[in-house]
């Protein structure tokens, strides 16, 4: 049986929106293991943000338990265990391309040779040629890659993706995903992307589907004795 990476039980959590409180995950019970393709399915507003960020060690549940067994303690998660690729665009403005993607291994104080680290994470995702541009000089399709660039550099072993595609064009969004999925093949990595795309989901080997903040069964088969 793989390495459990990340172990929630029970996790819920609630936001207080003009003191009336907002229940964006309520008892959700899973297990991430090492090699998981995931796809994160539910519609706006049902929650999938709140959980990657609960799964990514970000943000903390209001209830319940989140650990992760072969990664070791939150604070040591992000960026270099964990990467979270978020929803809105957040590279850094006035830095290139190139040094947007070397972020991780700089905060990460990676020993190894970052410039080819970067320049590998690039040719992933076709972006060698954008190398010195800034972001304002780049399409939304293109900041997207460049994120899942910066995702991917330092070789976490889970990869949390908060609808990647969701700016992009079917075609767009599918090389995108083919791209990350070939890069990962043969790896342990873990990758769990939220969408609300049916034919993005369907390329992945798992869906867990969430609703009004319930993560439905699927998520909680438990692990065999
Ligand atoms: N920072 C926040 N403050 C208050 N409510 C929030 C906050 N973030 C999310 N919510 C609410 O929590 C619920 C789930 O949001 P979210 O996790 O972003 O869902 P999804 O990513 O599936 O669209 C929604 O009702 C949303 O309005
Ligand atoms: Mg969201």
């Amino acid at each position: 049986m793989s390495e459990i990476l990340i172990d929630a039980r029970s996790v819920s959590r609630s936001y207080r929106l003009g003191g009336v409180p907002v229940a964006a995950v309520v008892s959700a019970t899973l297990r991430l293991h090492a090699g998981d393709r995931v796809a994160l399915v539910g519609r706006s507003g049902s929650g999938k943000s709140t959980l990657l960020h609960l799964m990514a060690g970000l943000d903390a549940p209001s209830e319940g338990t989140i650990a992760w067994p072969a990664l070791g303690p939150r604070e040591t998660l992000l960026p270099e265990k964990i990467s979270l690729v978020f929803q809105a665009p957040s590279l850094l403005e006035p830095m290139s391309v190139s040094e947007n993607v070397a972020l991780p291994l700089l905060l990460a104080k990676s020993a190894g040779d970052i410039d080819a680290a970067v320049r590998a994470a690039l040719a992933t995702f076709g972006l060698e040629a954008l190398a010195r541009k800034l972001p304002e000089e780049l399409s939304g399709g293109q900041m997207q890659r460049v994120a899942m660039a910066r995702a991917i550099v330092g070789s976490p072993r889970v990869i949390l993706a908060d609808e990647p595609t969701g700016q992009l064009d079917q075609p767009t969004g599918h090389a995108l995903l083919d791209a990350l999925i070939a890069h990962l093949a043969g790896t342990s990595a873990a990758l769990v992307i939220a969408t609300h795309d049916p034919s993005i989901a369907a390329r992945m080997d798992k869906v867990w589907r969430i609703e009004h903040g319930v993560l439905a069964e699927s998520a909680q088969t438990p692990e065999p004795a």
